[in-house]
């Protein structure tokens, strides 16, 4: 297994940066606005906030059509081949609209970029592409527009730096009551399907100090809800020693922050500290998302997961004897290399068991480089597409059992807007992050935690009554 050494981007280096960013600024060729489209998970839309900010103190603004704007960053995802795809078909559509304004700069960023021989092929087959950089070079990014608007060079930077870890860079928050903090970057854990520790690199987790003052400063801000991030967040400070995860919550819970909530957790790393979170502090939302993969010990031994069905079982009935409102949420892929009937089956029934809440559901995609890509047995695309469809037909009729057990409960919900489909409707999530249309309240409610009554269930949303006279 390789070991790369973790970089640890030094305030110098940031401060380099400032002054690249200083020159942008003042430039009379830089782009004025820009574009971003995010593919992939929370971590990928959380960069994209941090993107946007450095932009931002570029004084670069963000233009609501892509084809409108100077610069249009994609931030890619490789998890799946879908998800390349997807990425690589909206790059070249813009490909068309640069031909009708040549100023146009067009920069990809992202997982994608951190694949072996990618950039190799941006230079060759995507000629209009003007940028491209990988994950633990984000933080250059002012560098790189100065090459392009000050050098006119075409700037394509994959040096292989993915284990770097930069504080103070600047984020331009989507919402200004809900945000992501990272705590831990990387994934030491090499499920044999997964190609995240070959572009994320290996973990690496912030100082508690740098997490603790990040989430001071934006309760000050009025911010109500924080989503801790990281690829099993669960190992945090594993590599440094200095603060355990559920030691980390206990701190943040201090700082007076209304809703915690953290992604993803690895179930093997699920410690009893984590349990005794859930029953003990009361911003920690009533929600993990708890990733199974499979329902087959098997399959989950050739997955290197590290952990059987039974085990996992336990720590799920732990924790709803701890937290008896908890919701779970799962992952699950079907197919893996050598998936028989009977191990699928075996999937239908933990999902039977489990009750989740919802569950992402997902075709194996072999990844290039993966262990499981040498493995034999692979699934028949119609028996993988007709077993998808049965799981995901089960789940859904268990997420609206879920859902219509939720009637007469009353919940805080954290108030995001006017519902789009109800304008006399305000729309929200709740603990167990799910949303709720409500109606009852006004406008004023908006970024707010209130209490709601559900009154009703969707397919997968619930309908309620602001309960004004309670508290929660
Ligand atoms: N094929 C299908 N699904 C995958 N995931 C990760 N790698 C693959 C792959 N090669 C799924 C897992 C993971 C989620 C983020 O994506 O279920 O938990
Ligand atoms: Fe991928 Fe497994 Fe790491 Fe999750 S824990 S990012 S599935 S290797």
């Amino acid at each position: 297994m390789k070991r790369e050494p973790i970089v640890h981007i030094d305030e110098a280096a940031i401060a380099a940066q400032e002054k690249f960013a200083d020159i942008v600024r003042e430039h009379p060729d830089r782009p004025r606005t820009y574009h971003i489209v995010t593919f992939g998970c929370q971590m990928n839309s959380h960069d994209s906030e941090t993107l946007a900010g450095t932009l931002h103190h570029m004084g670069l603004r963000q233009a609501e059509d892509r084809a409108q704007a100077d610069l249009v960053l994609f931030n890619t995802c490789c998890i799946r081949d879908n998800a390349e795809r997807k990425a690589l078909g909206n790059i070249t559509w813009l490909k068309e609209v640069k031909k009708r304004r040549p100023g146009m700069l067009i920069g990809i960023c992202g997982c994608m970029m951190q694949q072996q021989g990618m950039a190799e092929t941006v230079l060759k087959k995507y000629p209009f592409v003007d940028l491209a950089f990988g994950t633990g070079s984000l933080y250059r990014l002012p560098e790189y527009l100065y090459r392009l608007v000050d050098e006119k060079r075409r700037v394509i930077d994959v040096s292989r730096e993915e284990s770097t870890l930069a504080e103070g860079l600047r984020t331009l928050r989507d919402s200004p009551f809900k945000a992501y903090i990272n705590i831990m970057y990387g994934c030491n854990n090499f499920c044999s399907y997964c190609i995240v520790p070959y572009v994320r690199g290996r973990e690496r987790s912030r100082r508690a100090d740098d997490i603790l003052r990040e989430a001071e400063l934006l309760v000050e801000d009025g911010v109500k809800e924080i989503t801790l991030l990281g690829q099993n967040v669960n190992s945090y400070g594993n590599d440094t020693g200095e603060m355990s995860f559920p030691e980390l919550l206990r701190r943040l819970d201090a700082t007076g922050i209304e809703r915690l909530r953290f992604m993803t957790s690895h179930p093997k790393d699920l410690s009893e500290g984590l349990i005794e979170a859930y029953a003990g502090l009361k911003s920690l939302a009533p929600h993990l998302h708890l990733p199974i993969q499979s329902g087959s010990d098997r399959v989950l031994a050739a997955m290197n997961r590290g952990y059987t069905v039974e085990e996992y079982l336990k720590k799920a009935r732990a924790l709803r004897a701890a937290r008896p409102d908890i919701g779970l949420t799962t992952d699950l892929i079907v197919a893996f290399p050598g998936e028989t009937e009977q191990d699928f089956e075996q999937t239908l029934a933990l999902v039977s068991e489990m009750r989740y809440d919802s569950a992402f559901t997902f075709i194996y995609s072999k990844r290039a480089g993966t262990r499981a890509a040498q493995m034999t047995g692979e699934v028949d695309k119609a028996v993988a597409t007709e077993r998808i469809e049965r799981l995901i037909a089960l789940q859904e009729g268990i997420t609206q059992e879920v859902l219509a057990s939720l009637k007469g409960h009353t919940m805080g919900i954290l108030v995001e807007g006017v519902s789009t489909r109800r304008e006399s409707q305000l729309t929200g999530k709740c603990g167990r992050n799910i949303s709720v249309n409500f109606s009852g309240g006004d406008e004023g409610l908006v970024g707010r935690i209130v209490p709601v009554i559900i009154t009703g269930a969707g397919s997968n949303t619930l309908r309620g009554e602001y309960a004004k006279e309670q508290h929660t």
